[in-house]
């Protein structure tokens, strides 16, 4: 008889889900407020909870406790749940069913991203979440939304800080403030700490690979296109731009973000590239990427007439951030604005009667008042094991 009992209980632990609850959580509510109803509870392995969304538009987004704002990869989502404001019944739900004992962390997809994020408000749930006190409490979930909320919503009405270009008097964004993070990269096998400023949008310190991989860029062309091909590449440190010089005769030259169309002093060259007409070997020059910050470059050249290949746009990026105000389209209308047929600074410089001596872009760089890009401010150390 005892064993028997002992054969019943040992069967139910196994067999959780008999015991399974589940629990109800209101998404929103008919005063339109942002909130899941109750924030945050405890769950058994085989519960389940149930979402009810109630009026206006939320999802349950599972995200984490590191990126409260953000969906989680191969997370659950209930995609967004509109509902009426006259509507009072048979609201839809979504269910998810909680399979351990670990923690679940859940946002509201509304407005992500913006000064009217959901999330950003406070619109989070979690379960099995830590005790208030507990570096992984609800509370603490919940303020980090917050910060992001309040983030989101001083980013909106800040004015974009501005500055003047290192020549030509044009007003331009100001780079973003970078703070200087250290963190230990892990590739493969291997791992190194490296420390490298971060600003808004910059890309993953992270190389893809030992090796880098290679961006080829093609510059030039048979028909006298003054391009480069991509006009700008996202490239991760260890990266490498592999230019590839097609006809006619072109560079491509480190500038800065101020001063587009003149040689940063870190004196990054191709040198010319004459390429023939009938050419069918196209030579290459390669640089590599050792950091996140972004490098501009340009063509040296100048047209028969004294207008540089640079004013007309023959400009090339490697991560510009293009959701801010200094994206690539910025660096190439500036440089068109500065040194442009219609720029006061290429009219006096480069003269309209006689062709302007090639090696001037190079060697009026010497201007200390060129400014450099937070990349050289910044570089990268990577401290190799
Ligand atoms: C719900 O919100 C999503 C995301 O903002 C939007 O795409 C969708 O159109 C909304 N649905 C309704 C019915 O308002
Ligand atoms: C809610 O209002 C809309 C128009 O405002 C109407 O078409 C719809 O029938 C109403 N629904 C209910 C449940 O009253
Ligand atoms: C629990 O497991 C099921 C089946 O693998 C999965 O679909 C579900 O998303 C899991 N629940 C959570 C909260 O991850
Ligand atoms: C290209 O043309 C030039 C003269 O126009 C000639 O000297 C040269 O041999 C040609 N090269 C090739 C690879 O055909
Ligand atoms: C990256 O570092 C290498 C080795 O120091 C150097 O040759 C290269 O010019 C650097 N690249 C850039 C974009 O500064
Ligand atoms: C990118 O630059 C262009 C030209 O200056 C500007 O109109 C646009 O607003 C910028 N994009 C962003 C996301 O700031
Ligand atoms: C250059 O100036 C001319 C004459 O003022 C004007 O028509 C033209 O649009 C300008 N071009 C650019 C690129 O600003
Ligand atoms: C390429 O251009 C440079 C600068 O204009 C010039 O000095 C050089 O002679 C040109 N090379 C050829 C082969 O045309
Ligand atoms: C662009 O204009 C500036 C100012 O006149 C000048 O210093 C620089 O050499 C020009 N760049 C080119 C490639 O002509």
């Amino acid at each position: 008889m005892l064993s028997l009992l002992r054969l019943t209980l040992a069967v139910s632990a196994v067999v959780a889900p008999v015991f399974a609850e589940i629990h109800n959580v209101v998404v929103g509510n008919a005063n339109g407020q942002t909130i899941y109803t109750p924030e945050a509870i405890s769950a058994n392995p085989g519960d389940q909870v149930v979402f009810q969304f109630q009026q206006k538009n939320h999802t349950a987004t599972q995200s984490s406790f590191a990126n409260p704002c953000g969906a989680l990869d191969g997370g659950f989502d209930s995609g967004f749940m509109p509902v009426p404001a006259n509507q009072t019944d048979n609201f839809p739900t979504y269910t998810i069913t909680v399979n351990d004992t670990k923690p679940i962390w859940v946002f509201c997809n509304q407005a992500a991203n913006t000064p009217n994020s959901h999330c950003g408000a406070g619109m989070v749930f979690a379960v099995n979440c830590g005790q208030d006190g507990q570096p992984n409490s609800f509370t603490n979930f919940k303020n980090a939304a917050l910060a992001i909320g309040a983030s989101l919503k001083a980013q909106a009405t800040a004015t974009t800080p501005v500055t003047t270009a290192a020549y030509g008097g044009v007003t331009i964004p100001a780079a973003p403030e970078a703070s200087v993070v250290t963190v230990t990269v892990t590739v493969e096998a291997s791992h190194w700490t490296t420390t490298y400023s971060s600003y808004p949008g910059s890309p993953n310190p992270t190389p893809v690979s030992l090796t880098g991989t290679t961006h080829k860029v093609v510059v030039g062309g048979a028909n006298g296109e003054l391009t480069y091909d991509p006009p700008f590449v996202q490239a991760q440190p260890r990266d490498q731009i592999t230019f590839e010089f097609h006809e006619k005769n072109h560079t491509a030259t480190l500038s800065s973000f101020d001063a587009p169309c003149r040689a940063n002093p870190l004196g990054l060259d191709s040198g010319f590239m004459p390429v023939a007409a009938n050419s069918t070997t196209f030579p290459t020059w390669t640089v590599t990427v050792n950091d996140t910050n972004p490098l501009w470059f340009y063509c040296r050249q100048h047209k028969p007439d004294g207008s540089a290949h640079c004013g007309a746009g023959m400009v090339f990026a490697v991560n510009p951030v293009q959701t801010s105000a200094r994206n690539f389209t910025a660096f190439q209308n500036l440089a068109i604005a500065l040194n442009g047929t219609n720029a006061t600074g290429a009219a006096t410089s480069g003269g309209s009667t006689t062709s302007q001596a090639p090696t001037s872009g190079a060697s009026s760089s010497a201007a200390s008042n060129v400014a450099l890009g937070m990349g050289s401010l910044f570089a990268l150390v990577a401290l190799l094991l």
